[in-house]
């Protein structure tokens, strides 16, 4: 088969990466790709947020099998309906469905309303009744802006004032566009054991009748050491998450998994694809933080090396709506992630920086902000690729992506050093 997956970021090229393993696969396609995809893959110059010309790219190449839509502004302006629409078969949810990581006020009612286990909220579209809820709800609060904002409209305000300030800025501002004309106030949750509180990244593929949670794994939001700095949209990862167990996976699945499958059909709004649950463990149980509609970055770097199945087989039993008949085994062991990202981001930063590659063997370089300039490999984003290595325990495995690491540099290189290390018990 002939796959084209959609995508320019790490989490793309650890798909293609994962795809290249089947047997079935022939020929892969990147839209639009990065330094690393096209190793692997063609990749195809077209704007995926253009819908007619993804369409008409589409249309000329019939020689293509398969469609994989995995950013979530492509899946929440509705490319996967467009590409149904035309005959073509795709991994990914339907635009009713991405809703539910496309506005976090659409997600928190669902929950509300099918009693699944959240922060409690309210959601306003007039700045001075939020703000008289922020005052009289007092600090440490949560603001997050309606709509998508590359992982960065959410603010958890420790005082009052910046919680004020922080309404201010969605509110009236605008600092994230039109995805603040309604903000969702959240109780701050607090993790059982450790502040920030626990938190856990768990990828399920589902169908809309089965719901088959992946192995899990740690995300790090913040830019720097001890988590520190502004949320980002992931500095590293790792897999398997220490506090997760089988009877964790049991009661996140009745509690949260399976009646989210169900409220989104019940919605007509079935989900088809990679369902993302942001969770934290609080001393309440497992409570929701995000819903996402689509494999988390860099999650999925860490997640799919460790994936023994054929992801081309997965990804056709989800479109066939046929999930419950296929076994999904996972590797033993763990995975760790450290994204190198250009000096400056999450605000600014200076792109074009020629990158330079010592020795990496025994790891994986996923690239994300990379490009191809008069032959150099240069930088080309914020986040600009993560080093990925497997070891027997996540301590293995990031000595392991860490001594890769000291071999990679550019211009301002910034990167955690403590990825990995979070969550320890005892
Ligand atoms: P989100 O983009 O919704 O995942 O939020 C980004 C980060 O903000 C999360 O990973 C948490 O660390 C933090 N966060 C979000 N909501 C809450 C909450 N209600 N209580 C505490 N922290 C939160
Ligand atoms: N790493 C978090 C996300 O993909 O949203």
């Amino acid at each position: 088969m002939n796959v084209l997956v959609i995508g320019n970021g790490g989490r793309e090229h650890a798909i293609l990466l994962a795809l290249k393993k089947s047997k079935r696969i022939e020929k892969l396609y990147c839209m639009k790709g990065n330094a690393g995809t096209a190793e692997i893959a063609e990749n195809v110059d077209v704007d995926y947020m253009d819908i007619a010309a993804v369409i008409s790219y589409a249309t000329a190449h019939p020689e293509i099998d398969y469609y994989v839509v995995t950013p979530d502004d492509p899946l929440a302006i509705g490319l996967v309906d467009a590409l149904e629409g035309i005959g073509k078969r795709c991994f990914g949810p339907r635009k009713a469905a991405a809703q539910i990581e496309a506005s976090k006020a659409f997600a928190k009612q669902l929950m509300k309303k099918y009693k699944i286990p959240t922060a409690e909220s309210e959601t306003f579209s007039d700045y001075e009744q939020a703000l008289a809820y922020v005052r009289k709800k007092g600090a440490p609060i949560v603001l997050k802006a309606d709509g998508l904002a590359l992982g960065k409209g959410v603010l958890v305000c420790e005082t009052l004032e910046q919680a004020e300030a922080g309404l201010k800025e969605i509110m009236l501002d605008k600092a994230f566009g039109s995805a603040g004309n309604k903000v969702v106030i959240e109780e701050f949750l607090r993790g059982l054991k450790y502040i920030p509180g626990e938190e856990v990244s768990v990828l399920a593929f589902t169908d809309g009748k089965a719901i088959v949670p992946m192995i899990t794994s740690c995300d790090h939001k913040r830019a720097h050491d001890g988590d520190k700095g502004l949320n980002t949209g992931g500095m590293g990862t790792f897999s398997p998450c220490p506090f997760w167990n089988k009877k964790l996976e049991k009661q996140v699945l009745k509690k949260i998994m399976i009646p989210t499958v169900k409220a989104m059909n019940k919605e007509g709004r079935k989900f088809k694809g990679c369902l993302y649950f942001g969770l934290m463990r609080t001393d309440k149980g497992m409570k929701v933080v995000e819903y996402n509609s689509r494999f988390g970055d860099p999650e999925t770097q860490v997640v799919l090396p460790m994936l023994k199945t054929d992801l081309l087989d997965i990804f056709e039993a989800v479109t066939e709506e046929k999930l419950s008949d296929i076994k999904i085994e996972w590797e033993d062991g763990a995975c760790v992630c450290v994204v190198l990202a250009s000096g400056g981001y999450p605000e600014s930063y200076k792109k074009g920086k020629e990158i330079t590659i010592g020795d990496t063997d025994g790891v994986t370089l996923v690239h994300a902000g990379t490009a191809i300039k008069d032959g150099k490999l240069v930088t080309n984003g914020g986040r600009v690729m993560g080093v990925v290595a497997r070891g027997k325990d996540v301590e293995k495995a990031r000595e392991k992506a860490y001594s890769a690491v000291k071999n990679i540099e550019w211009e301002n290189m910034q990167y955690r050093t403590d990825i990995g290390i979070k969550y320890r018990e005892g």
